[in-house]
């Protein structure tokens, strides 16, 4: 009988919490959408360029925002991502705040509707076993065709996509890379970047070894919308059909961003 009190009370006390903690589920996404709101207003942008606190009035009045609702926001970010200086609704920059600058196009691309569209359809992935039909994988139940081939077609995503991930490879994974394996470059003359994007990684991959000549090799239409790089050459092409020779290939697998996976395969 106690044992049953005890129980019920304790599932009681577990129930309130949850109460508190579904909360979390049913907001989470206003979190990623202030985010995006920061990033479109340049809200650390105005911060960074003051070089120093600044005040609401003095962001409200360089973005041109109203300044009671750029408090509201301004108060959801203090302690998340800005710092709030002893003086009222003063701002001044973090690391985290300054990141919002340099990771701007990844957040952009991953908060897109068309990458969230595709999240919003993860139980289908699950739901279909047959990885071969056009339902497995989310993107295409949302959109009707492959990334790549979406890519072909929508050259505003296509740009944003090629800004996203060149942010991704320049910001967060070839620092990584550069300091703890760097030198796994040694004694390659010609690598070759298969999927490789718009070439911003070979673009810093050979400023970093100026011995090393790079080919950047992609779709066709992401290699024709790439800017020229000295020591990099583009080719358009499919992987499934030929890979250019070169003494190594480096291949960054779709989804790397937390787990820096490079692959040199010495020919
Ligand atoms: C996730 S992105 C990686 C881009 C770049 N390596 C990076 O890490 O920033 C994958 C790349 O593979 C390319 N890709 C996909 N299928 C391909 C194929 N069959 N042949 C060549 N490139 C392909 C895409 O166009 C895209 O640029």
């Amino acid at each position: 009988m106690e044992e049953t009190i005890t129980k019920e009370s304790k599932w009681k006390k577990e129930e309130e919490e949850a109460k508190i903690q579904i909360y979390k589920y049913v907001f989470d996404f206003a979190e990623a959408a202030a985010i995006k709101c920061a990033i479109e207003l340049k809200i650390a942008d105005a911060v960074e360029s003051h070089g120093r606190s600044i005040t609401l009035s003095q962001i409200s009045s360089a973005l041109n925002c109203s300044p009671p609702l750029l408090f509201r926001i301004m108060r959801f970010f203090v302690r998340r991502i800005f710092k709030e200086e002893t003086t009222a609704r003063s701002y001044s920059q973090t690391p985290l705040s300054h990141m919002l600058i340099t990771v701007a196009p990844l957040l952009v691309l991953e908060n897109s509707p068309t990458i969230v569209e595709s999240w919003h359809n993860l139980s289908a992935r699950l739901k279909n076993n047959d990885s071969t039909s056009d339902l497995s994988v989310p993107f295409e139940v949302a959109h009707g065709k492959g990334i790549w081939s979406y890519a072909a077609t929508n050259l505003e995503f296509n740009r944003m996509f090629n800004e996203g991930l060149g942010c991704n490879a320049r910001v967060i994974t070839l620092p990584t890379i550069l300091e703890s394996c760097g030198d796994i470059f040694n004694g390659i003359g010609s690598l070759v970047d298969v999927g490789g994007g718009n070439g911003t990684t070979l673009s810093i991959l050979v400023k970093a070894f100026p011995w090393m000549k790079g080919i950047n090799f992609d779709l066709p239409n992401f290699v024709s919308t790439s800017e020229e790089y000295n020591g990099v050459e583009h080719v358009a092409g499919n992987m499934l059909h030929f890979v250019p020779n070169a003494d190594a290939a480096f291949f960054m697998p779709i989804f790397s961003r937390f787990l820096t996976m490079v692959c040199i395969l010495h020919k």
